[in-house]
């Protein structure tokens, strides 16, 4: 009895101390986090979601670190966003750098976004998820003809055409799943 007063005890200092993000998730959710740290923590933010999900899925905040969203996030990357002009009002913009900050690789307890922190240490920060060492590392096996040539995929960059969770910001090899190619890692 006493040992699980401590238990709930410590459980809800932890709770209070994480804050912001607690409040937007449930408590039940909040005290399983442990479990689900394999990952990358899902997008939370509808805002961000809505603005940066349009031309392609939502990158969760965890698969960059800090200094490259720095990079991305400003009036003039965005205007010039890879040949596209992807500006934001200056009202909308700073909520979302705002969470896509909090949220960044290196901020993160997950274990993928750990892994990217990792890759990206001392390094020049990357523009693209897809330049990370740990990233480039886990698909340098993939024949070009199932990414670029491949009419339902076109770029790495589209995680979510291959990755059937990418949503959840589960990447797990066991939810791949390549168009046009049920059988590519036979
Ligand atoms: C007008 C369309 C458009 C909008 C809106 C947009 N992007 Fe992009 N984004 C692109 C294109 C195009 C690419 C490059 C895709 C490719 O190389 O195939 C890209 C690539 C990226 C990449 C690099 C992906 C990689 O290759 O690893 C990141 C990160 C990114 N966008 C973040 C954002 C964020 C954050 C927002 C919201 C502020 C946003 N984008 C809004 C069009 C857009
Ligand atoms: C053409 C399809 C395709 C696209 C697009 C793609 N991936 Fe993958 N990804 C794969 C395959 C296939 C593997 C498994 C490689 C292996 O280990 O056999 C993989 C593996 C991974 C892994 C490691 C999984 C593990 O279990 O270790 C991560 C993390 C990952 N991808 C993230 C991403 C992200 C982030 C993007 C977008 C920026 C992306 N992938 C885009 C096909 C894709």
């Amino acid at each position: 009895m006493q040992l699980k007063l401590k238990i709930a005890a410590v459980c809800a200092t932890l709770l209070l101390s994480s804050g912001v993000a607690v409040a937007e998730e449930t408590l039940a959710e909040a005290m399983f986090t442990p479990l689900r740290q394999k990952e990358v923590h899902a997008v939370t933010n509808k805002q961000y979601k809505d603005e940066c999900g349009s031309c392609h899925f939502a990158y969760q905040p965890g698969l960059l670190p800090t200094q490259s969203w720095e990079k991305l996030l400003n009036e003039t990357a965005l205007a010039e966003h890879f040949g596209e002009n992807a500006e934001l009002d200056a009202d909308v913009l700073a909520p979302i750098k705002a969470y896509v900050l909090e949220n960044a690789a290196d901020k993160s307890y997950y274990k993928r976004a750990r892994k990217i922190a990792k890759a990206t240490e001392g390094v020049e920060a990357p523009l693209r998820i897809t330049e990370v060492r740990y990233i480039k590392r886990k698909h340098h096996e993939i024949p070009e003809r199932m990414v670029k040539g491949n009419k339902d995929v076109k770029s790495l960059s589209y995680c979510d055409a291959c990755h059937t969770q990418a949503d959840k910001g589960v990447f797990d090899e066991d939810t791949v799943r390549i168009p046009n190619f049920p059988d590519w890692d036979d």
